[in-house]
């Protein structure tokens, strides 16, 4: 099985940008732990990030022929997308949501993301751990 892990905007700022929001982990690392637990759960690993919306809309377009399942930190497109949302929900994989931090516990304009209505479910505010969760979960519905 083919997991597609897809990281938003300043995600590649990890480990050196708002450290006590963020946590002092890479994005490097939180590559390496993703690719760690799939080797784990026998799934592949395609893991991507990107600062265009327009360049993520695409990659979660051909997702449709080369992925069995989605994991995705949309970052600050979360909040605002649109075009994410309505290119997620054209997809019949299963879509884990990932946050790094607790989206809920900062301020009001990060309390709703447009990816949460099409995702199967969501993992905030446990850091890059959430990845590894939302991996689990992947293995588990795929199994
Ligand atoms: C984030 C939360 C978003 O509100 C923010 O814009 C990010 C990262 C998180 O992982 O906690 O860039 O998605």
């Amino acid at each position: 099985k083919r997991v597609l892990i897809l990281n938003g905007p300043n995600l590649n700022l990890l480990g050196t940008r708002e450290k006590s929001i963020y946590g002092g982990d890479t994005l490097a690392d939180i590559e390496a732990l993703c690719r760690e637990t799939c080797e784990k759960l026998g799934m592949a690993c395609d893991f991507r990030q990107s600062n265009h919306e327009g360049e993520l809309v695409d990659w979660i377009q051909s997702a449709r022929k080369t992925a069995d399942a989605i994991v995705i930190n949309p970052a600050a497109y979360s909040h605002t997308s649109v075009a994410i949302h309505d290119a997620l929900r054209t997809l019949d994989q299963p879509i884990l949501e990932v946050h790094l931090s607790n989206i809920h516990q900062r301020e009001p304009f990060r309390h709703h993301s447009y990816v949460s209505a099409v995702a199967k479910g969501v993992i905030c505010g446990l850091g890059p751990r959430g990845y590894t969760l939302a991996l689990e979960a992947v293995a588990e519905i795929l199994n």
